[in-house]
């Protein structure tokens, strides 16, 4: 966005330097695909695609995707059903961006983010769920939630902010607490977000040098760039440990914002019974880049 990256509109708080980490501690292969690609190839060699999808493509199918949406909503409000989709997924996965067109046409009332900040010092001497419990939707209501308590299986833990008899008992509680919200009506969807090494490193360094996007950095996201192998371990672990039948996972490989925007929304949309669905106009999940949790492993 600034004319010049050396010259921003407005001071920028410093958070660390992701253009060091790419010069100095980023592992060659990582540095070469960033530094060689053009801006629209997509990095990750195991992606099915070389190409993000095409715009003219992806604004038809989102647009017909946003109908459904609107669908979707009115029933809901109609209907009394509750519906919470958690978004999960790495620092710059595109959690945020997905949010985004998803809300984009729907009442911020009833169709509501959940971002929760760190733990106060009472709530963390609270039962770990209970301040996700309070944004639970009500009848007619949609929870999105931008990270949730998936938090104690991943970044709490890569980062030690929790202990591992505190993450032991999370697993433990974990399907009770799932399947409790599943048997009282409450359709729950969660998605992964799967965004691959240099793909990753490439998004942080626009952020970086654009000061409206900096605020999306935080130091967690420097400091994890060094972590990427903890976060893979704490990663698979979860995935594994909490995706049951009542609950399962849907991995969405986000490399290509583009496809994985579509794949989301498709698969809130098949999740939700609703009136007047249209089959043709949701289309086709792509299951190269979409599935269960099978999909972290290419
Ligand atoms: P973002 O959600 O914008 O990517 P960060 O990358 O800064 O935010 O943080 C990732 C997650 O870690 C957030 O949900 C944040 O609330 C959580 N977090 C940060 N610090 C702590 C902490 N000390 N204890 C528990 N959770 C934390
Ligand atoms: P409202 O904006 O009042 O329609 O609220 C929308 C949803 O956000 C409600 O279902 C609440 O669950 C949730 N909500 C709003 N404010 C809070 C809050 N302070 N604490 C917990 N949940 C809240
Ligand atoms: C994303 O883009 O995945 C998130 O919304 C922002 C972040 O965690 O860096």
């Amino acid at each position: 966005m600034a004319k010049d990256k050396n010259d921003p509109p407005f001071e920028i708080p410093f958070v660390g330097d992701i253009t060091k980490f790419l010069e100095a501690e980023a592992p060659q292969e990582i540095r070469d695909a960033i530094t060689k690609a053009d801006k629209d190839d997509i990095l990750s060699k195991s992606y099915p695609y070389n190409e993000e999808l095409k715009r003219k493509k992806y604004d038809r199918h989102m647009e017909a995707l946003q109908v459904e949406l609107v669908k979707m909503f009115w029933d809901i409000k109609e209907t009394g059903k509750r519906l919470a989709v958690i978004f999960e997924g790495r620092d710059a996965a595109g959690k945020g961006g997905t949010i985004g067109r998803m809300r984009q046409n729907l009442n911020p009332r009833s169709a509501y983010v959940v971002a929760l900040p760190k733990p106060t010092e009472t709530e963390a001497t609270q039962w770990y769920f209970q301040r996700y419990v309070d944004w639970l939707p009500a009848a007619g209501q949609i929870a999105m939630f931008d990270r949730s308590w998936y938090n104690r299986g991943v970044v709490e833990h890569v980062f030690g902010f929790c202990t591992p008899q505190q993450r032991e008992h999370f697993f433990h509680q974990l399907p009770d607490f799932e399947k409790m919200l599943v048997e009282d009506g409450v359709t729950l969807v969660k998605l992964w977000l799967n965004v691959d090494r240099a793909e990753q490193l490439r998004r942080f360094l626009a952020r970086e040098s654009d000061p409206l996007k900096q605020w999306k950095l935080s130091w967690i996201d420097v400091e994890g760039l060094k972590r990427w192998d903890a976060y893979s371990d704490a990663i698979q672990e979860t995935l594994e440990r909490s995706n049951s039948k009542q609950a399962p996972w849907t991995v969405i490989r986000s490399d290509d914002k583009k496809r994985a925007r579509i794949a989301a929304i498709q698969t809130v949309l098949n999740a939700v019974d609703y009136a007047r669905k249209d089959k043709d106009a949701i289309g086709e999940i792509d299951d190269k880049i979409c599935g269960g949790i099978d999909v972290l492993n290419v």
